[in-house]
């Protein structure tokens, strides 16, 4: 499978961004009144997984220089889901946020991700995900990601349906307090 590493997100205008491009596409799509395939958490874990297991090249073996910041790539992208790979420099991290109403998985290729959630006010848990490991989550699911480990690491992300916004949050004792919204049809979007 041929793929194109986008990185430094900043740097793509409206139009050179494939993500935007897919984005384009999808406005095309007439509204559906029903979704042409049910992918539920567990459907999309096994998606991720198989991405993950079979078509993914760990940043260490690609060749490439440092990284210092995170890369991704649009792998698939359909009316039903989507499916990306992110690489994470250690010490990448992505704030708290959620998926625009989208469920979503997370499969660790390389290196290992943490996870944190907040269920509540005050309330903020982390989880380790190793490489070889993953989880999925339904569409009211909010959380951050992070490279804590030692090395870069690089996971595949699966939503559906493919997202259309994010939202992201602060935490603090009152609990989460939206910050800003990133939508698909800008030119930075980026899961
Ligand atoms: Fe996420």
């Amino acid at each position: 499978m041929t793929t194109t590493l986008y990185r430094q997100r900043r740097l793509y205008q409206r139009g050179d961004h494939p993500a935007g491009r897919g984005l384009g596409q999808l406005a095309l799509v007439p509204a559906r009144t029903q979704p042409l395939v049910g992918l539920d958490a567990e459907a999309l874990a096994g998606l991720a997984s198989l991405y993950g297991s079979s078509c993914v090249t760990p940043w260490a073996d690609r060749g490439e220089p440092e990284l210092t910041e995170r890369a991704y790539e649009l792998l698939e992208l359909s009316e039903d889901f989507e499916v990306w790979v992110i690489h994470w420099p250690i010490e990448g991290r992505l704030q708290l946020h959620d998926h625009g109403g989208s469920s979503g998985a997370l499969w660790v290729v390389a290196g290992s991700l943490e996870e944190g959630t907040a269920s509540g006010p005050g309330t903020y848990e982390r989880r380790r995900i190793e490489a070889g490991r993953g989880i999925s989550f339904g569409p009211e699911h909010i959380h951050d990601v992070a490279n804590t480990g030692t090395e870069v690491a690089t996971s595949v992300h699966v939503y559906s349906p493919p997202m259309e916004k994010m939202t992201f949050f602060a935490s603090n004792q009152s609990g989460l307090a939206p910050e800003r919204t990133e939508y698909r049809a800008d030119p930075a979007w980026a899961p």
